[in-house]
């Protein structure tokens, strides 16, 4: 049972901050600039899954065993995803960057933080329908690596299919979801020249660098987890990854607003939370 009380909550910041350091020092991943609430909420919950004490005996536990240490990689990273996730959203893009996006030759798009890959497979069907996945390049990345083997083999269970074929049609799809999937026993798998156009790739927004030149990068629901320090590296990042006039799409909670790329972009939908790189900035 946890030891905390109200009285000892200053010793479960010091101990918070430790464990921090110690799963930097041990394992190389920096959750320094998570937000706090955020990571309070998943340890804690972990620690009374497992009914340990206190933070300081989890992080015993996380510098002696490895398979709890991958536990407690997962329940940091959270994965929740969907395809067509707001479909409102997808209203809006379809509306405002696709027309934008049709006028390059080739286009070049880095989605970061694709969980399991439903949004990144959503993105390729959007492009696909308006003709111009033959011309994209997608880089899907993200920092965990059991999430990313899921997205490349872009196999999902059939019972998610009637949420994801609503959000599909409401969000302005042009056939049927089912067109681009092919089911198995419980399963489903999409086809194969949505992948083609993907490469899936290991990046940490928090110590890796930029995607050169891409003309969208999309975002959704990652900053959310991020303090304001790392929120501000990110977009710096995601700034100079883009082209001019390069549009950036965020979570329908997330926002540049009060950032320090505030100015580098104007607002294209403000519900929508799309942006795009102004021309005169770097
Ligand atoms: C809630 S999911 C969002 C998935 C998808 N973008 C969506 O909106 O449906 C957040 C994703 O961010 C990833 N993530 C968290 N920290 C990260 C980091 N430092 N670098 C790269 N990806 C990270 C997690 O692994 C997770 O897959």
């Amino acid at each position: 049972m946890s030891l905390y009380n109200q009285e000892n909550i200053d010793i479960q910041e010091i101990e918070l901050n430790l464990l921090l350091q110690a799963v930097h020092l041990k394992y190389g991943y920096d959750f320094s600039n998570y937000s706090k609430a955020h990571l309070k909420r998943r340890i804690l919950h972990r620690l009374n899954l497992r009914d340990i004490s206190t933070i300081s005996e989890m992080q015993n536990k996380i510098l002696w065993d490895k398979e709890f240490y991958k536990t407690f990689l997962q329940d940091l990273s959270i994965n929740v995803t969907e395809m067509f996730r707001d479909p409102v959203f997808y209203q809006a893009f379809r509306k405002k960057v696709i027309p934008d996006l049709s006028t390059y030759a080739h286009i070049k798009i880095w989605h970061a933080g694709c969980s399991t890959g439903e949004e990144v497979y959503s993105l390729a069907i959007i492009l696909k329908e308006e003709n111009l996945l033959h011309k994209t390049q997608i880089y899907a990345t993200d920092f965990n690596k059991k999430v990313l083997e899921q997205a490349k083999l872009g196999i999902y269970s059939k019972k998610e299919m009637e949420l994801y074929s609503r959000n599909y049609l409401e969000s302005g799809g042009k056939q049927q979801l089912s067109d681009y999937y092919t089911s198995k026993y419980g399963s489903v798998i999409f086809e194969q020249s949505l992948a083609k156009t993907i490469v899936f790739a290991d990046h940490n927004l928090v110590t890796d660098g930029v995607f050169a030149e891409v003309n969208l990068v999309f975002c959704r629901n990652v900053l959310i987890y991020f303090d304001k320090t790392l929120q501000n590296r990110v977009l710096g990042l995601f700034s100079n990854s883009l082209i001019k006039r390069g549009f950036l799409c965020l979570g329908t909670k997330e926002s540049l607003r009060f950032s320090a790329v505030e100015s580098n972009f104007e607002t294209i939908d403000k519900e929508q939370k799309i942006y795009k790189k102004a021309q005169l900035n770097k």
